[in-house]
This record gives structure tokens, sequence and C-alpha cells, in this order.
């Protein structure tokens, strides 16, 4: 019997992932880019070597669709593993669009094969989590961080690479939780309704490589403006791609909109403030650290709580145990 904890943070995405090319190796139709945060956190013990497999998250045994995710994946790192326990948990709502699947199998990839005495670096590391939940990888790399789409196959040349530290860029991210229940669809069913029935699918998948270049080079010139511009350019195209399914997706509330609004608000009163949402109702700002105060107190009366996030590093083993 071995174990091993480790600690892994949610990440947001500037420019999005959504729709698969592949759905079992959950290899995306479009490269994406993402800011690692600190403050929200999964922490995930494996034990490798047990009687029975056996999933706990928050203390209590894991509903059945949860636990078999997680033994699935642990069939990924060695299909002929004994069974295990996994416990994990989190400081945040799961399953609410707020990026729980990422720092969830980003832990998960990391613990386990530590538990099963593996060594990957970190860029396998980060091609593993993938298969567990796609914008996981994205979280083994602190910062900022882009998804490279990659063209093998098996899916080995599609993981995070890191663009700039988490110290490079004083901005915080400002989460406007509207909503904690977990979503009504998951976001690879919503994927792959996208993919089959939205006229628009193929607008979102063609136009969002040059997202990416536009979002790095903000990154890389420290350009505000820039990557907020396009970050609600991806978010709002990602959103109307999947209004325009069929049956529609639509993951907004009226709070969401409120939101939106406000920060249009901080924008006309000279704060460079940015929205985007995941597939949730829940509104993420970006903006500097030194304006985050200001648009907490803005996005407050819309929201059921504010959180200010700054950039967050990598996943990586709990040295504590
Ligand atoms: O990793 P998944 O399957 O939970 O997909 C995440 C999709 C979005 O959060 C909506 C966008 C993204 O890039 O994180």
């Amino acid at each position: 019997m071995k174990t091993a904890t480790a600690i892994a943070h949610p990440n947001i995405a500037l420019v999005k992932y959504w729709g698969k090319r592949d759905t079992a190796l959950n290899l995306p139709a479009v490269p994406s880019i993402s800011l690692t945060l600190d403050g929200f956190r999964t922490r995930t013990q494996v034990i490798w070597g047990v009687e029975e497999d056996a999933v706990h998250h928050d203390g209590q045994p894991a509903a059945a669709a949860f636990a078999k995710r997680v033994t699935d994946f642990l069939d990924i790192i060695d299909p002929n593993r004994p069974p295990c326990m996994v416990l994990t948990e989190n400081n945040f709502p799961v399953g609410a669009g707020l990026a729980s699947s990422a720092s969830g199998f980003a832990a998960l990839a990391v613990a386990a094969t530590r538990a099963a005495g593996r060594t990957d670096d970190r860029t396998a590391l980060s091609a593993l989590a993938r298969q567990g939940s796609g914008s996981a990888c994205r979280s083994l790399f602190g910062g900022f961080v882009e998804w490279k789409l990659g063209s093998r196959p098996d899916g080995r040349d599609s993981h995070g690479v890191p663009i700039a530290q988490r110290s490079y860029w004083e901005v915080a991210m400002v989460v406007a939780v509207v909503n904690e229940g977990p979503k009504a669809v998951g976001s690879t069913d919503g994927m792959e309704a996208s993919r089959h029935t939205s006229p628009y699918y193929k607008g979102w998948v063609d136009s969002a490589p040059a997202d990416v270049e536009a979002a790095k080079d903000a990154i890389y010139d420290r350009d505000l403006d820039a990557l907020g511009r396009v970050m609600e350019h991806s978010t709002l195209k990602m959103h109307a791609c999947m209004m325009a399914a069929n049956p529609p997706l639509l993951y907004w509330m009226p709070a969401t909109l409120a939101l939106m609004a406000e920060v249009r608000e901080l924008r006309a009163s000279g704060i460079s403030a940015w929205a985007t949402m995941d597939a949730g109702p829940q509104v993420k700002v970006l903006c500097r650290r030194k304006d985050a105060d200001r648009v907490r107190e803005a996005l407050t009366p819309h929201a059921r709580s504010v959180h200010v996030l700054r950039p967050g590093a990598g996943a990586r083993l709990d040295e504590e145990e």
C-alpha cells in the first residue's frame, strides 16, 4: 500500500475550450488559454492498494457517477491496478461552472501516479489529466497556460504549456457566484450537442486559433484591454454557439446579464474589467489587482458571493503528508 496527496487549483479559460475532436481521449477541437487561480483548491489523497475501490468527496462516499469517473481515470493509469481509495475535498462548489473538474483531475493525476510509484514529468501529467477532464491539463501549470491542440492520434502532444508565471502580471479574477447548484447539462454533453446541432459550431472552431494568438500577444505585452477584448469575444462566441444548439443550451441566469452590465459600467468609469462565463451562470471578471476591491463592490449586489482570486500555482504534491 502506497499513498500520496496532491493539491491543485482551478483554472479559468480566457480563450475557451468548447468542442472535442476525440471524445474518448478528450482531444480538443480548439486551442485555449487559461489563468490558474489561487484561493480555490482541491486536495486529493490516493491510497494505492486497499481491499476495494472507494471514493470519498468532502468526507462522504461520492455519488456513483463521480466515483466512476475517478475509478475509470485510475484504470487509465494502470489497467491492472489494485483497488484504491481516493479521498478528495474542495473548498469551493463542485460542478457549478467553477472549474472543479479541472482542479480535481489535476490533483488526482499527481496523487495517483505518485501513489502508483510513477514519476511522470509535468507535461505527461498534463496529457494524462486531460483524459479525466479536458481543462484539467491546464491546471498542471501555474499562471497563464496554453492548451495545445496537438496532432498525434494518441493525444500525447495535446497538453498544457506555460506562457507566463503567476508573478508575471498583477491581475485578479473576481468570481461572482450566482448559483451554487450543479449544472443541468455537463460540459461533454453540451460540447457534443453543439458539435452536432449548432450551425455556428464551424465558425466557432475556425475562429478560435486567431483568438489564442491575439491573447498570447496581449499577455506578452501585459495589455489588459487587448486581452479583455479577445476574452469577451471568445466567451460570447462560445455561448452563442451553444445557444444555437438544438435543443438550445443556455447556462445564464438573469443575474449573469446584470453582472455583465455592471462590468460594462465599470469600463465606462475607466476600470479595465472584462467578463467571462463557463458552463454555468457564474461571472468571472479579469481586472488589475489594484482595482479588484472596486470590482468586488460593484458585483456584490448581484451575486450570492464574490471571491477575489489571484493567479495561482500549478498542481503539486502536498509535502505535508
Ligand atoms: O474540462 P471540461 O470538460 O469541464 O470543459 C470545460 C469547458 C469550459 O469551462 C466551458 C471552457 C474552458 O475552456 O474551461
